[in-house]
This record gives C-alpha cells, sequence and structure tokens, in this order.
C-alpha cells in the first residue's frame, strides 16, 4: 500500500491518527500495544504530532527498531530523539520504554535487547530509508541472511554516524502485523531507480509494507 501527502505535516498527522487506530485495535484485543519506533530525523515530526493525541500510554510499550551505539544522551541517540520528540512530553510508566543499551558492548546490547522481546511479534513497527537503501540498521554490507532478532551492524562508509548499531532483524520486522516505511525529501528518490532495476537493497527484503511518502519524495 501506497499513501503520498503534500507535506511532511501532512503525513505525520495521518501516521498519528493511525498509530492512534492501531493502538486501541490491539490494546481492545489484546491488552496492549507494542511499537517499535523508527530512528533518524524523518520520524521525529510524527512524535512530535503524537503529544497531541489522546492515547491509552498505561498499554503502550515503546521499543526501537535500531540505535546507535552512543549514550543515551549523545546527541546521536535514537533513544534521545524520541524522548525529547515524545517520552518527555506523555504520561508513559517507564517499564514501558525498552531501550535498545547503546552505552553497551554491541554484542552486549544486543543480547540484552533480545532478552526485552518478549513478544511474539510487534504490532507497528516504523521504518525509515536511508540513502544507500537501509532500513533500521541494516545496510547493504550488514548479514542480510541471518534471521537473528537482533543483530550489531556497522554503516555503510559514507553513512553518518559512523558508529557500530544494534538493529531488529528481517525477522522480526517482517513478522509485525504492521510495517510502516516513512520516506521524505528528494534526495530519498533515487534509491527507487535502484530499487527498480531490482538491486538486492536490505529495504527491498521488508516485506507487505505500507509505503507513506510526501510529495518531494514520491515518484509517480
Ligand atoms: C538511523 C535510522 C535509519 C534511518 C535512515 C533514514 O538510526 O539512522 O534508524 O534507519 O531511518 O537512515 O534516516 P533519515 O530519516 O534521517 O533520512
Amino acid at each position: 500500500m501506497k499513501k503520498v501527502f503534500a507535506t511532511p505535516t501532512d503525513l505525520a498527522f495521518a501516521a498519528a491518527q493511525s498509530f492512534q487506530a492501531l493502538a486501541l485495535e490491539a490494546i481492545t484485543a489484546r491488552g496492549r500495544f507494542d511499537v517499535a519506533l523508527a530512528g533518524g530525523s524523518t520520524p521525529k515530526i510524527i512524535y512530535q504530532t503524537l503529544t497531541t493525541f489522546e492515547l491509552p500510554w498505561q498499554q503502550i510499550h515503546i521499543f526501537w527498531g535500531d540505535e546507535r551505539c552512543v549514550p543515551p544522551t549523545d546527541a546521536r541517540s535514537n533513544y534521545l530523539m524520541v524522548q525529547q520528540a515524545l517520552l518527555e512530553k506523555i504520561l508513559i510508566p517507564p517499564a514501558n520504554v525498552h531501550r535498545m543499551q547503546g552505552e553497551l558492548e554491541p554484542a552486549m546490547a544486543v543480547q540484552a535487547y533480545q532478552q526485552q522481546l518478549p513478544i511474539k511479534q510487534f504490532d507497528l513497527i516504523h521504518l525509515g530509508l536511508g540513502t544507500d537503501g537501509h532500513t533500521a540498521s541494516l545496510f547493504p554490507a550488514s548479514p542480510l541472511e541471518i534471521s537473528d532478532s537482533v543483530l550489531s551492524t556497522f554503516p555503510t562508509p559514507n553513512l553518518e554516524p559512523q558508529v557500530p548499531r544494534i538493529s531488529l532483524g528481517f525477522s522480526v520486522i517482517n513478522a509485525a502485523r504492521v510495517k510502516q516505511i516513512f520516506v521524505t525529501g528528494e534526495n530519498k528518490r533515487p534509491i527507487f531507480e535502484r530499487l527498480g532495476n531490482n538491486e538486492d537493497l536490505p529495504i527491498a527484503r521488508v516485506i507487505n509494507a505500507e509505503w507513506w511518502f510526501d510529495q518531494a519524495a514520491a515518484i509517480d
């Protein structure tokens, strides 16, 4: 499914509405809503918009799709981006916030996060798209075959920040009930030419996802 919005602001409002609808549906059906948020810059406006929505945060569990191996106070931290955009503005039980511990050695952080994933599947996973076709922290050079639930990777040489990463693996991503990939900005367009040539880019391994574009990124 593909949705195109005039601006990132319009996309963010619709994404927040979808988040609210999916959360209420999951909580009615299963008593909780498990969501993995995306990092990078694209989703920040979505998380800022979510602060203006009525949500049962007591029953919502927040995870991350990936994290940079830096402390949670570091400006490069995906946790810090979500904390500043959303978490510090809502009343959510600390036990519902499942941070990837970027301050740990990558192998330790992977092991710690695997233990935090008690659920069978996420209700929703937010994903971004890097200019090299990566998503979460699954890069073209990452071990794309293995089906680890959580793994550590290292970014493509020209991609900042050049620090080790922790990422959910494709097995967990593709098991999610709903996957929403957010793509904004003209700089993302060239990726679709490569995908059109059937390049086996990481994003191409995410199946049955919803694609959300703004006008600048959308191609006809
Ligand atoms: C990260 C993200 C990454 C991001 C893409 C797009 O840790 O960097 O999780 O997967 O989604 O790199 O980043 P932008 O949204 O900043 O373009």
